[in-house]
């Protein structure tokens, strides 16, 4: 563990290397006493994870990598989905700052037009009906230019921009912004904040290609609802409701 910068508005661990940050994390919450908001933050994982049982890709010192604990005991378990909103939202309007064309995948990608520049992973500890731990793992390519591992469409800010920003430069801006969405979270401000996650979406508007365990077809988004289910209208004008992995999108 290394000393924290004062310009990071939450408690930072540092780590050179770590299997991965969101056990690093849990682990600790489950051993001691850990503020809200704490973020351990790696230059390295040797066992990154992804969603799905996925591994997450990233090559040493090029990239952010970070999970960040909640305790939202005042969100009820079905509506733990806003967490995802104001994760995704932090690191999408913190990336516009560098150019256009960031979205959010639903229900929680990070995209640059058709490529995908950050990943987050979110487990939810629930007791009884509400949410007494949660821990946001982020993933966000920054600097690195080749990448290995069969992610079908990996995009990097380096790749975009040109620029070298520094990952903890980047950190704390998002931090600062995740703070302030926790707060109106906290505010109960929860449909402003699913406003702002629905006009962020990728494919927003317009007739796109999915498939779901029937086949393909092709779809526009309708809304997505507080419980985080993803409804589209497909061209014969139904409307299709989807939980999270039940339908896919053909980039
Ligand atoms: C995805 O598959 O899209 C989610 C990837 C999440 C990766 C991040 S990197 C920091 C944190 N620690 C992990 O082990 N995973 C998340």
């Amino acid at each position: 563990m290394m000393p924290f910068p004062n310009s990071c508005p939450v408690p930072l661990i540092l780590l050179k290397e770590t299997d991965s940050t969101n056990r690093y994390l849990n682990d600790l919450c489950d051993k001691e006493c850990v503020n809200e908001l704490t973020t351990a933050v790696a230059n390295f994982q040797n066992s990154g994870r992804g969603q799905r049982g996925n591994s997450w890709e990233s090559e040493k010192d090029k990239n952010l990598l970070f999970s960040v604990v909640f305790y939202p005991s005042f969100i009820e378990a079905r509506k733990q989905f806003v967490l995802s909103q104001i994760v995704s939202l932090s690191i999408k309007d913190e990336l516009d700052v560098y150019c256009e064309h960031f979205s959010i995948k639903w229900p929680n990608d990070i995209y640059w037009k058709e490529k995908k520049i950050c990943g987050i992973l979110i487990v939810n500890n629930l007791t009884d009906s509400c949410i007494s731990r949660s821990i946001a793992g982020i993933g966000i390519n920054i600097n690195q230019e080749e990448f290995l591992s069969p992610a079908p469409n990996p995009v990097s800010l380096k790749q975009i921009t040109g620029l070298d920003v520094p990952p903890l430069h980047l950190l704390s801006c998002i931090m600062k912004r995740m703070k302030r969405y926790y707060t109106l979270l906290q505010e109960g401000k929860a449909e402003w904040i699913a406003a702002q996650y629905q006009n962020a979406l990728f494919r927003k508007q317009g007739m796109h290609r999915y498939s779901d365990e029937h086949g393909t077809f092709l779809a526009e988004i309708v809304r997505v609802e507080a419980e985080g289910k993803l409804i589209l209208r497909d061209e014969n004008g139904k409307e299709r409701d989807y939980a999270f992995k039940e339908v896919q999108y053909l980039l």
